[in-house]
């Protein structure tokens, strides 16, 4: 290979040669087919991502995939224990202790907010990160916007600081907070905000080569939801956080625009059961959905994903005909910084899973090709595998329509147009519980618009405090 432009690399990499063997050893040296080509610092981003591959693991996990066949979960099963949504007084005080034993976490500050936006929104195919995407329903508010204003509402109701800590990753840091400082980071302190990036991990063609989408890029994602562990221990932010005296988690994924920011009451459950982790759930639709349920495997708690369910298991039912594998998991969880402690000692790694996709690389002659068909394979880990090394893990459902509704696809399920409906339709059913009139279609949805800003009420309990009886409903709300 010809070094020229030698000095400058040299000086910004002193170790390159080493980094150039390794890609040879690994057999990805097709990687270098340009490298002639390239000014300097094409070669020194190259080399950047170069020195991030760790190339053993890449060669594990490819040949891990070779020779893996699907797994089914045919033995040791169980339902878990959760802890319903309550429907008798007895049940309403118990949750009620619970929201005050959350409450009191939340004002003696022990609770910080963990926001994962590192994915790349792939299905959704906006422009930049998934958070900015404008949805509120009236006053089309970007994601950000709403969670952040949810945090501000719980800091001026419980009087107390809740630090906010986003995961992105390379793919949209930089845009991620730009986005936060040119809107002055919606009203909220920026020491209170604290970004940091995960992990990236090549992805590779069915014969295990590395893909380029230029001349001097390795195509790159990052590496999963799951990555959020591994990131907290080396980026520090476990640190940060016991400086700020955090003791618990609470961890949300940013596409859910219907998320209980710190929900006292699933604080309160947390602490009160001592848990390592607890986790949110809502009944899964029916058997064929396509969502991991929380089950008991061996006596620990499990995510088994849809494809993994045998038949026979997706389908069973209990006595009274519901089913009984519908924990469906939907991406809320407390941390304990204790339990993450005690995980980072015992040097625990998540295991990669693997997603064929199509991803645009260049060929051997450089050109860029926009496959049609599946042609990589991508390694992602999940956040959920660590469960498996949960002690004491709380599980508690909730109301899909009040706490879960995520922003996938650009039309049909789970699309902005249905997080819309479903953010008016939850607060048509805060409106109707307050004494208000609010008009809804055959399929109960609201006729009109509605908005309600969380520091005007971020519950039913605090609108019916705040609205009178002879609030008028004319089709349209902005509160
Ligand atoms: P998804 O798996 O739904 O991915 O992530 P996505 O990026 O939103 O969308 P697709 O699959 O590319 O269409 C669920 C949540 O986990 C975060 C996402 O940002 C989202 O909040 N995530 C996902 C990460 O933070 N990092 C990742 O590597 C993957």
């Amino acid at each position: 290979m010809n070094t020229a432009n030698k000095d400058s690399i040299e000086e910004a990499y002193p170790d390159y040669r080493q980094h150039i063997e390794k890609v040879f050893e690994a057999g990805q040296s097709h990687i270098f087919n340009w490298w002639e080509e390239l000014s300097a610092s094409e070669k020194q981003h190259l080399l950047e991502q170069i020195s991030s591959i760790d190339f053993t693991l890449l060669q594990k996990l490819f040949h891990e995939h070779l020779n893996s066949t699907p797994d089914t979960f045919q033995k040791n099963l169980q339902p878990p224990h959760i802890i319903g949504i309550p429907k008798n007084n007895e049940e309403k005080k118990i949750a009620e202790k619970a929201r005050q034993m959350g409450e009191d976490a939340l004002c003696r500050g022990e609770i910080a907010v963990l926001t994962v936006a590192g994915g790349q929104g792939t299905r959704l195919g906006i422009d930049g990160p998934k958070g900015m995407l404008p949805i509120s329903p009236v006053n089309k508010k970007s994601i950000f916007q709403l969670h952040a204003e949810k945090i501000y509402a719980l800091q001026i109701k419980y009087n107390t600081s809740v630090p906010w800590y986003i995961m992105t990753s390379e793919t949209n840091d930089n845009d991620t907070k730009t986005f936060f400082h040119s809107n002055a980071f919606f009203g909220l302190d920026p020491q209170g905000i604290c970004f940091f990036t995960q992990r990236m991990i090549p992805a590779v063609n069915r014969n295990g080569k590395l893909l380029m989408n230029t001349r001097s890029n390795i195509v790159m994602s990052p590496n999963g939801h799951g990555g959020t562990i591994l990131a907290l221990q080396e980026k520090n932010i476990i640190t940060d956080m016991k400086k700020r005296r955090i003791k618990h988690i609470f961890y949300h994924q940013v596409d859910n625009v219907l998320i209980k920011m710190a929900d006292p009451v699933f604080i309160g459950y947390h602490l009160v059961n001592s848990a390592d982790m607890s986790s949110k759930v809502v009944k899964k639709r029916n058997p064929e959905e396509k969502v991991g349920v929380i089950v008991s495997l061996n006596g620990h708690l499990h995510v088994v994903e849809y494809t993994e369910l045998s038949q026979e298991d997706r389908y069973a039912k209990n006595n009274d005909g519901s089913l009984k594998y519908d924990a469906g998991n939907i991406a809320i969880h407390i941390f304990s910084i204790a339990f993450l402690e005690r995980l980072f000692q015992m040097e625990t790694y998540l295991p990669y899973h693997i997603a064929i996709k199509k991803v645009p690389f260049i060929d051997m002659k450089g050109k860029l090709n926009t496959p049609e068909e599946n042609n990589a394979i991508k390694f992602e880990t999940f956040i959920f595998d660590i469960l498996k090394h949960v002690k004491k893990g709380v599980i508690m459902e909730v109301a899909r329509k009040d706490e879960f509704s995520p922003i996938k696809n650009t039309e049909g399920n789970d699309s902005p147009s249905t997080a819309q409906k479903d953010m008016v339709n939850m607060f048509g059913r805060w409106l109707q519980k307050a004494g208000i009139t609010i008009p809804t279609d055959s399929d109960n949805n609201v006729i009109g618009q509605i908005e309600i800003n969380p520091c005007f009420a971020c519950d039913e309990d605090e609108l019916i405090r705040k609205v009178g009886k002879d609030l008028e409903f004319k089709g349209f709300l902005n509160l």
